[in-house]
């Protein structure tokens, strides 16, 4: 693996405006076959950062971005696509392949609930994580990592 993991930022107690502004910031150093793989327990806002990422993209602040629960895959046009994926109904990482992910080599990947890929984890991504606040229900707490040398130009967009 190219660059290894290294820990980009911490923030704690963040509300759901703030998250969708740190999902701003990190959409303005977006770039074509981008992969952002959200992780966090149910509810912690893998949806809401992927909605202030696609709303900042495609310059539409009242744009509806919903899970795509059902069809795994919402694609949304923009210069790049951008696949908003949610694993969460994954039962078999056999089934990857058919899901198409990761084909369009210039497209911005976002992917809920990324255990799910398994072996097809990719080499390089932004990671994000997502916990619940312990002291506050509607506070989280972000780490964000980056996997592979070129991620690393988030930290610009988080300073
Ligand atoms: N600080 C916060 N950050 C994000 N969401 C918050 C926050 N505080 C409250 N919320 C609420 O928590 C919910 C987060 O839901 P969201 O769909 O983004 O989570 P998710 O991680 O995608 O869940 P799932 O695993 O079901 O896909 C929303 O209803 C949102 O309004
Ligand atoms: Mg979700």
């Amino acid at each position: 693996m190219e660059g290894g993991r290294s820990k980009i930022k911490r923030l704690d107690k963040i509300n759901e405006y703030k998250l969708l502004e740190i999902a701003k910031n990190i959409s303005e150093y977006a770039f074509p076959g981008m992969i952002v793989l959200l992780y966090g327990d149910l509810g912690t806002g893998k949806t809401t950062f992927t909605k202030g990422f696609i709303r900042s993209l495609l310059k539409d602040d009242s744009l509806s971005v919903t899970s795509p629960t059902f069809a795994l895959v919402k694609v949304y046009d923009n210069d790049y696509k951008i696949y908003h994926v949610d694993l969460y109904r994954l039962s078999d990482p056999e089934e990857i392949p058919y899901v198409g992910l990761f084909e369009d080599s210039e497209g911005i990947y976002l992917i809920e609930w990324p255990e799910r890929l398994d072996y097809y984890i990719p080499d390089e991504y932004l990671e994000i994580k997502l916990y619940y606040n312990i002291e506050d229900m509607t506070k989280r707490d972000i780490e964000i990592e980056a996997i592979g040398e070129k991620y690393k130009i988030f930290e610009e967009a988080l300073k």
